[in-house]
């Protein structure tokens, strides 16, 4: 089995939460990056909202060659990131068991991200196998050691 962990991240937590979970699954990391650099809180809430898409580099990988992607990114106002939606719009995810890991500073189990997610991922052929997420503290970056256990316990249920 071939895992490929790809994230979006814009103030560092979703980065360190994916490096650890690439450990964890012995999976490639990969990181979408946006083409311009992002600066307003408030544009960026709006964007989210809008389900806007941001323009994103040129990816270095491709999705085929992998058995299962873990799809990882924050939640703005609820929603996913214009960053994540671009890239959404343009995966193939056929025949892929797709995981779906997000970072929010909320406590509640983002139901209404993971739905919409998982309609995208299946609409480009993926299959959804799994949906997790860590709680964040706004302004503070999350240590690696604090996304490690609950990880851990997650990749066990999955594995
Ligand atoms: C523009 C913006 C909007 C956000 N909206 C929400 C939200 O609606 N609910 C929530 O729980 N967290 C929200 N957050 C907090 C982020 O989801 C959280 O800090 C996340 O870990 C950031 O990930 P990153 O550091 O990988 O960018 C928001 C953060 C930003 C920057």
């Amino acid at each position: 089995m071939k895992n490929l962990v790809v994230y979006y991240s814009w103030t560092g937590n979703t980065e360190i939460a994916a490096k650890e979970l690439s450990g964890l699954i012995g999976g490639d990391l990969k990181r979408i990056e946006e083409a311009k650099p992002r600066s307003s809180f408030g544009r960026s809430a709006c964007s989210a909202i809008f389900g806007l898409k941001s323009k994103i580099k040129p990816l270095d990988f491709a999705l085929n060659g992998y058995d299962s992607v873990f799809l990882c990114g924050p939640v703005w106002a609820s929603r996913t990131t214009p960053a994540i939606n671009a890239f959404l719009e343009r995966a193939d995810f056929s025949g892929k068991k797709v995981y779906l890991f997000v970072t929010q500073a909320d406590d509640h189990e983002p139901q209404a991200v993971f739905h919409s997610l998982t309609q995208r991922v299946e609409k480009h052929g993926g299959k959804v196998a799994g949906c997790f997420f860590i709680q964040t503290v706004m302004k503070t970056t999350l240590k690696p050691e604090q996304a490690r256990e609950p990880l851990e316990k997650w990749v066990e249920r999955i594995q």
